[in-house]
């Protein structure tokens, strides 16, 4: 698998207008303005193939990425914190909450969050849900460029610990967009899930 043969395939509002559900799909979750699109822009090697931006809420849809006829990666949108109307929040959050628990063909998730605020409530949640659905999940700790090495290394250890109790298949990785930092690391894990 190569990751960088990903094209755009299509935008998606809700879960029934998605390519059929086979094969296999890694999807990107996380807080908005973590830092989603931006990784999946540097894990692709492609500038703009997600969109990106300073406003969170940027990725309002579930954003589907084709890398062969069988393996998908797929952005979706933010959780938490967006300024947008309260009806619209709440349209999306039922199309991510949706995605996760009907989407057969998912088969690996990856959890971003700000390596300066990880292990929010909602992030939580996901990664227990994803424990208790026996889904792996690959936490990446984003924006680690923000962080002195030896403070990267000491959080990532700090969400080891707090996930360990959990029991399940959860890795967790500093990463940098910016920097590429930890994107072979994370490039490797994604590429095996989608070839199980
Ligand atoms: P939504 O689509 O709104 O949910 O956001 P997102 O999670 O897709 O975040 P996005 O990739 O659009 O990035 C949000 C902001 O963080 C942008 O201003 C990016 O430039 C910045 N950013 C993303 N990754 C990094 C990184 O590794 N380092 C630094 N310093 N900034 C980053
Ligand atoms: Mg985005």
């Amino acid at each position: 698998v190569h990751l960088s043969k990903a094209t755009f395939t299509i935008s998606a509002p809700d879960i029934r207008r998605l390519p059929e559900d086979t094969g296999i799909e890694v999807a990107f979750a996380g807080r908005s303005n973590a830092g989603k699109s931006s990784a999946l822009n540097t894990l692709t090697n492609q500038k703009s193939l997600a969109r990106t931006s300073k406003t969170p809420g940027r990725t309002q849809l579930i954003n589907v990425f084709e890398v062969s006829d069988t393996q998908r990666l797929v952005d979706l949108p933010g959780y938490g914190f967006a300024k947008v109307p309260l009806e619209m929040k709440k349209k999306w959050q039922k199309a991510l909450g949706e995605y996760l628990e009907k989407r057969d063909s998912l088969k690996g998730l990856v959890v971003l969050m700000d390596i300066r605020h990880p292990l929010k409530d909602l992030d939580r949640n996901l990664i227990e849900w994803a424990a208790e659905s026996n889904l792996p999940v690959l936490a990446l700790l984003t924006k680690s460029d923000k962080l002195s090495q030896g403070k990267a290394s000491a959080e990532v250890l700090k969400v080891k610990k707090n996930l360990a109790p959990l029991n399940a298949d959860i890795k967790v990785q500093a990463f940098s967009s910016l920097k590429r930092t930890g994107a072979e690391q994370a490039n490797k894990i994604i590429c095996d899930w989608l070839s199980t």
